[in-house]
């Protein structure tokens, strides 16, 4: 697939509205999250086509707990089955998963598979798709936070960096373009210290509607985008 310009190394993406398109249409919530899953599986394809380096996906938040134990649990299953089903799929496109969040707070089952995935495909050079999982930015904070004091680190030696390295997504790229669907413009508690200068794209369309196209948008959007980091523009000659 060919699109010009720029292709954003890190793209992160708020997957939201699955229960809202289910009962437009008089589903049950789980139908949106059973199409959600297919949408997430074709936009993964579509960044790893693209050249997207790193795919950073929300699928289920520390808030999403407080979710009927029903739905909680038919999450947990689709997620177990993406990954037992995909797995030939991630190492035929040489793609990297990862998952970020509290991990230990998911069924010991789902754990397993988590780490069998991670490791099988720790070796592959193409995409990384991470996805963050019983995650809130606050909360992987504030374990970073306790893993620094574990570790003894001296209140000097804490600098950015030293700090980074004790995130979840240590070793990772910081998002540039970070995507939500279904009309929310907020980001919430999503790579809240990663996204400090990611470029945000909000679109109305909900997550079981959300095309290969739409992706293409979100991109061409990102395209547009005049990125400083707080700095002034680059212009060649400028003094
Ligand atoms: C938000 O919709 C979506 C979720 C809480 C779950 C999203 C998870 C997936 C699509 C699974 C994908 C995972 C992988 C790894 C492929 P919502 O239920 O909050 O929608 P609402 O705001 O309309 O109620």
């Amino acid at each position: 697939m060919f699109l010009g310009g720029r292709i954003p190394p890190h793209v992160g993406i708020i997957m939201d509205g699955n229960g809202r398109w289910a009962e437009l249409r008089g589903l049950p919530r789980i139908e949106g999250h059973r199409r959600g899953v297919e949408r997430s599986k074709e936009v993964i394809e579509c960044a790893a086509e693209l050249g997207v380096r790193t795919l950073t996906l929300f699928a289920f938040s520390t808030e999403n707990w407080r979710r009927p134990s029903a739905e909680v649990s038919t999450l947990m299953r689709l997620l177990e089955l993406y990954l037992e089903k995909e797995l030939a799929k991630l190492m035929k496109e040489g793609i990297v998963f990862k998952a970020i969040g509290d991990i230990v707070r998911l069924p010991e089952h789902i754990q397993d598979i988590i780490k069998k995935t991670e490791e099988k495909t720790a070796s592959n050079r193409g995409m990384t798709l991470v996805t963050a999982l019983s995650y809130s930015g606050r909360d992987e904070i504030v374990r970073a936070v306790k893993r620094i004091l574990s570790a003894g680190i001296s209140p000097d030696a804490v600098t950015e960096t030293v700090f980074e390295s004790f995130l979840d997504t240590a070793g990772l790229p910081q998002p540039d373009l970070i995507i939500r669907t279904s009309g929310e413009k907020r980001i919430s508690n999503f790579l809240l210290w990663q996204g400090a200068y990611a470029e945000l794209y909000f679109t109305d369309t909900l997550w079981p509607d959300f095309s290969k196209e739409e992706f293409l948008y979100a991109i061409q959007d990102y395209q547009q985008r005049e990125r400083r980091f707080g700095s002034v523009p680059v212009r060649p000659n400028a003094r």
